[in-house]
């Protein structure tokens, strides 16, 4: 059986206004004449932690900018909780952003600020809260992460490691309900990455965060996900629990989690 000729999961969701969580509808993005995503529809339940797997350059980070209107899409919507992201003003879309932490791809984080100023930096924009009061908070949130002591240090004094914990304390300093993760263990040795992930696990626990996460590092994905979809010629091609997502029967999305080059995606 190919990729293609596997049935494509239907995520069309009847009343999106009725729905909670994350719904996107038909979602096209283009850059350069290249059709990124394609009429995406997926789903992403409120409590659940969803992990995105895909090839490089498929659109998991475009996708996941999206869900926080970061890109807008040529055509489509994006639902939160029933209510259309993509038609927001700027008052409702800034009320709606301080429901989200994001960890980006490299942790972005502001060369020229303190650690405590990087991870106070959104309690500044959007809340009322004193100097002393965002700086408690910032310690506290580096505390989580296992940085206690580097508040006033600036990103380039710290490993790669350090950055993406202080980067997922930034996400969550403004005690977001939905977190979203792209690439949090890439590049990080096994045991920093590991820490990462029981991090992760932590926020599930302890603040019931909705979790959307981009990797390519199966161990993480197993380790963290309650299920696996695969983003692939725009479209979730498939998305299948954790639980028998190692023996899907679904060859791309098996080949993909055995990192086997043999399968129906092709190698170049
Ligand atoms: N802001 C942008 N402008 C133009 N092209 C972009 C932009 N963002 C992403 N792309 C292109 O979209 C494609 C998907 O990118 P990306 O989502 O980063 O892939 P990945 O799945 O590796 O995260 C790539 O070809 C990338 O060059
Ligand atoms: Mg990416």
């Amino acid at each position: 059986m190919t990729e293609n000729s596997f049935p494509m999961p239907d995520f069309s969701v009847a009343d999106p206004s009725a729905t909670s969580g994350i719904v996107m509808q038909s979602v096209c993005k283009t850059f350069q004449n290249k059709k990124i995503l394609d009429e995406l529809d997926f789903v992403i339940n409120r409590g659940e932690t969803v992990v995105i797997v895909g090839r490089s350059g498929e659109g998991k980070s475009v996708l996941l900018k999206h869900i926080v209107k970061l890109l807008t899409p040529d055509s489509g919507k994006v639902w939160i909780d029933g209510q259309e992201m993509t038609a927001m003003g700027h008052g409702d879309l800034y009320e709606l952003r301080k429901r989200f932490g994001m960890l980006f791809q490299g942790a972005a984080l502001f060369d020229s600020m303190t650690i405590c100023e990087n991870v106070g930096l959104g309690l500044l924009e959007h809340f009322n809260m004193t100097d002393a009061e965002i700086n408690d908070r910032a310690c506290e949130c580096l505390a989580m992460v296992g940085l206690s002591g580097v508040e006033n240090k600036l990103p380039s004094e710290l490993s790669g490691g350090m950055k993406k914990r202080a980067g997922l304390a930034r996400a969550i300093a403004m005690k977001p309900e939905y977190i979203l993760y792209d690439e949090p263990t890439t590049g990080l040795d096994p045991i920093t990455a590991d820490a990462i992930n029981d991090l992760i696990l932590k926020l599930q626990d302890e603040l019931n965060v909705t979790s959307i996460v981009v990797t390519h590092d199966m161990e993480s994905a197993f380790k963290i996900g309650d299920r696996i979809a695969m983003l692939s010629g725009g479209k979730i091609i498939h998305s299948e629990k954790i639980s028998t997502i190692r023996e899907t029967s679904h060859p791309a999305v098996r080949q993909f989690i055995n990192g086997s080059a043999s399968g129906p995606l092709s190698v170049f």
